[in-house]
């Protein structure tokens, strides 16, 4: 792969796929990392400074304004080659919310930053996306992977409650799914990712996995799928969860 872009990389799930991506990976594929404050992300800038392959990229998700630009930015990185792998990963949560307790501020937050983000990301890069996938379309499938949450499946909610973060993911996985069936055609794949339960800042300090041990699964499974696994619901352990 000659270039992946996560998003959300100053903490948590993102920087531990980054972080394990320099070690994993050799200096020729360009990793394209984003944060919204780069002068906040110290870690990353290390990261940067230590390896020439790492471009951080500020990003707030929720300035669309500024997407096209942050696009030109990106192809002055990947140049003609494309994009080969966008995980769309920064995502916000709230703390348990029963019905009684909901506010429409909190789902119109959690929609905004984890389902319309990532979609209208997805369209504005879709073109760098076509252009890898086009390269050599025997081998080479570009690859999206929107970070959801098994939160967000319907079959598998036996405690109710979570409405902000449950319906975003839930319609994020809506999303994977028509991202799947409409970009068959251009060679690019699709899947929705549950990380585990991760301990990072959203995660809490009681989450059972590491986020390296989580990072390690994702990135596997990023480097893994094929056409086939395109639409599906998988765990950073490969498993396929129900929608
Ligand atoms: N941890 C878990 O147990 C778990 C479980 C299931 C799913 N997930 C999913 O995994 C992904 C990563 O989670 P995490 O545990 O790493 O969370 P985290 O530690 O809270 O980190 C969230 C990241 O998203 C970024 N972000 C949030 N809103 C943003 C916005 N508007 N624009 C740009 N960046 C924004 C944050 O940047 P700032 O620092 O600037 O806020 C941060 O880099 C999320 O999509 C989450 O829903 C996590």
């Amino acid at each position: 792969m000659s270039s992946i872009l996560i998003t959300g990389c100053n903490r948590g799930i993102g920087f531990a796929l980054i972080k394990n991506l320099v070690q994993k990976s050799n200096n020729s594929t360009q990793l394209i990392a984003t944060c919204r404050n780069i002068n906040k992300a110290e870690e990353l800038r290390k990261l940067q400074e230590a390896n020439s392959n790492v471009h951080i990229l500020e990003l707030d998700l929720n300035k669309f304004e500024n997407y096209q630009d942050f696009s030109k930015n990106v192809e002055r990185i990947v140049q003609d080659k494309g994009l080969n792998v966008l995980i769309n990963n920064a995502g916000i949560s709230t703390k348990f919310t029963r019905l009684n307790l909901v506010k429409v501020d909190q789902l119109v937050d959690s929609l905004t930053t984890n389902t319309v983000a990532p979609i209208i990301l997805t369209k504005t890069l879709l073109p760098l996306l076509q252009k890898a996938a086009k390269i050599d379309p025997a081998n080479n499938k570009s690859k999206i992977i929107n970070m959801s949450s098994i939160l967000g499946s319907i079959s598998l909610n036996d405690a109710g409650g979570f409405y902000p973060y449950r319906c975003a993911k839930t319609a994020l996985n809506a999303a994977t799914k028509s991202m799947s069936v409409d970009l068959k055609s251009d060679g690019i794949i699709a899947v929705s990712l549950h990380p585990g339960w991760v301990k990072t800042d959203m995660g809490g300090k009681n989450a059972p996995l590491e986020v390296d041990t989580s990072a390690q699964g994702i990135i596997n499974i990023m480097e893994t799928i094929t056409e086939k696994d395109s639409g599906k619901f998988l765990q950073y352990d490969g498993k396929t969860l129900a929608w």
